[in-house]
């Protein structure tokens, strides 16, 4: 599995580089922000997931590239502004200065939106796009979509909302859902797009994705308060600073734990469909429940 992972890995981080290249205009702080927090690192999971999920589905991983880099441009904005000052105020990220940290809050607010703005572009633009503009629409419709107040946005604000309360196992799972679920989620979409994936295979993919993404903001709470700073690449214990509502708080950590295992056994099952070609997505759940960044 991790040879396929570095190199799909591979393959997104060259891409990333040509799209989003040097300002036309000379020097540019903005597109040095951006440029930052796109290459300072990152695992990189949605958009190698939208390439495994193109690729399971008999599509071409070239085709899928650019939007699974679309996909991680909304992502590192999320964090950019998740940073900021108003919202976590964590300084840390990726294992490098948080970009407001680097270049100040303005430049950085604007990072973020200079990256989301590009990925629709990178959408629109991309090769698949171009041959088949109905799978631009759907691409377009469902990053807005899942990116949005219905999606990642609308995560953030639940997240905020319930900072000092003792939120409900419903309130979590809808937080999770949001946040963290609705852009892992969007990388089957794509992938499926791309592909041209039927119905019964786009809906094994987005299970797959849903059980995941829940999964991965258990284990990112988990890391909050069991990490190690230097290899998680962001603060320890900013949750907590915050007070946060995570499962950690609600269930403590060894139910959260369990609770990332079975939700992982759930997308394992889900993801059976695909048979043996299901390997590298098994093995990456796994993988993900237990990693240490
Ligand atoms: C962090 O996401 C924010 C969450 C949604 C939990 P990742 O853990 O995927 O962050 P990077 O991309 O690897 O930095
Ligand atoms: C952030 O969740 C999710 C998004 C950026 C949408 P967190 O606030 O838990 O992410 P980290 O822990 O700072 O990466
Ligand atoms: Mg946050
Ligand atoms: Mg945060
Ligand atoms: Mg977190």
């Amino acid at each position: 599995m991790n040879q396929r992972l570095n190199e799909y890995i591979g393959i997104i981080n060259r891409r990333l580089s040509e799209l989003v290249p040097e300002c036309d205009f000379g020097e540019d702080i903005v597109h040095e922000a951006m440029k930052y927090s796109l290459s300072i690192g990152g695992k990189r999971i949605r958009p190698v997931l939208v390439l495994e999920f193109c690729r399971i589905c008999g599509g071409s991983i070239e085709d899928a590239v650019d939007f699974a880099c679309a996909l991680e441009m909304v992502h590192t904005y999320s964090l950019i502004h998740d940073d900021l000052p108003c919202m976590d105020d964590d300084e840390l990220r990726r294992g490098m200065p948080a970009c407001h940290v680097k270049f100040g809050e303005a430049y950085a607010l604007l990072a973020g939106d200079g990256l989301l703005t590009r990925a629709f572009g990178v959408l629109a633009n991309s090769s698949v796009s171009r041959k088949n503009p109905t799978v631009a629409v759907n691409a377009v419709s469902a990053l807005s979509y899942l990116s949005g107040c219905n999606g990642m946005i609308g995560g953030q604000v639940i997240d905020l909302v319930n900072e000092s309360k003792e939120a409900t196992i419903e309130v979590l799972e809808t937080l999770d859902r949001l946040k963290t679920g609705a852009l892992i989620r969007c990388s089957a979409v794509l992938g499926c797009l791309c592909a041209g994936a039927d119905g019964e295979k786009t809906a094994a993919c987005v299970k797959f994705a849903e059980k995941i993404g829940h999964a991965f903001q258990v284990v990112d709470d988990i890391l909050d308060v069991v990490g190690n700073e230097q290899e998680l690449g962001k603060p320890i214990g900013s949750d907590a600073d915050n007070n946060k509502s995570t499962y950690v708080a609600l269930l403590g950590l060894e139910k959260s734990k369990e609770l990332a295992v079975a939700l992982t056994d759930e997308a394992i099952e889900a993801i059976g469909y695909f048979g043996e070609e299901a390997e590298f997505l098994k093995d990456l759940a796994v993988k993900l429940t237990k990693r240490s960044n």
